[in-house]
Order: structure tokens, then C-alpha cells, then sequence
């Protein structure tokens, strides 16, 4: 496993829509490992493909529960809502409110192909739709409500 650079803001890839995944190779497997290891180690929730450099739908995201791998995702279902803060591992400190669902399904592909859905509340849901809105080249910033000073963090 390696950490790989993160990009960030100002660096176009951000803003770019991504391809689908479609070989679920050892190249894959690798890719997967090093985004949650960079994630990790920069003590985020969450890194999309676009955020190491590749513009392909792939994510990884940690709550806190175990490392979550979603693979040509998709939101199916969503209710409710949920305003708080958010950040960003491509916009280190800066934060804003953020309107998202507070109730998320997502249908994705597990690291072999293999098609699957899992469910989000709270803060998982709010994971979900920031890191698929990457992959469609939406940054969090294109969605705050206000940006937050530091005293208020
Ligand atoms: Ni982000």
C-alpha cells in the first residue's frame, strides 16, 4: 500500500465528470488500498477517485465504522434532510453548512464486480452524497449554505 497525493482545490480534475469502472482487476484492488490508506492518514471520511488523480467512479469512505468501498455508485433511494458543517481533504480548512439527506441508500459494485446496496443515516449519508457528487466533478463548496470561520469550528 502507498499514500498517494491528494489534489487539491484550483486543480481542474475537480471539476471534471468521471468514467465508470469497468475492470475489477489486481490494479483496482491496489488503487482501493492506497485511497483508504491516504484517507486515513490525513484523518479523512472519505476520498473519491478524482481526489488521487483518476477520473473514474470510485470511493472510499471511513465513519468510523470500517472502510466502506463503493464501485460505480449510485444513490437509489434518499428522505429527509440534515444541515451541518462540512469539509474536504482537496480544500484543507475550509468548512461550510451543508444541506444533504438524512437518509441515504446507495447500489454500487464491491471490488469484485459484484453488485450490492447499503444504507446511510446521518453522518454516513451525508459521506455518501459528498463523495458521489465527486464523481460527478461537485465540489461541497458549489453546495454551502455559508462558509464557516474558525471560530466557529
Ligand atoms: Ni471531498
Amino acid at each position: 500500500m502507498a499514500i498517494r497525493n491528494i489534489v487539491k482545490d484550483g486543480d481542474s480534475i475537480l471539476l471534471k465528470k468521471c468514467r465508470p469502472v469497468e475492470k475489477f482487476n489486481e490494479k483496482l484492488w491496489v488503487l482501493l488500498d492506497d485511497m483508504a490508506e491516504t484517507m486515513h492518514a490525513a484523518n479523512g471520511v472519505g476520498l473519491a477517485g478524482p481526489q488521487v488523480g483518476l477520473l473514474r467512479r470510485v470511493v472510499v469512505i471511513d465513519v468510523g465504522e470500517g472502510v466502506i468501498e463503493l464501485i460505480n455508485p449510485k444513490i437509489v433511494a434518499y428522505s429527509g434532510e440534515q444541515d451541518g458543517p462540512e469539509g474536504c481533504l482537496s480544500f484543507p480548512g475550509e468548512y461550510g453548512m451543508v444541506k444533504r439527506p438524512n437518509y441515504v441508500k446507495v447500489r454500487a459494485q464491491d471490488r469484485n464486480g459484484k453488485e450490492f446496496e447499503i444504507d446511510g443515516r446521518e453522518l454516513l449519508a451525508r459521506a455518501f452524497c459528498h463523495e458521489l457528487d465527486h464523481l460527478d466533478g461537485v465540489v461541497f463548496t458549489s453546495r454551502v449554505s455559508r462558509m464557516l470561520g474558525a471560530d466557529e469550528l
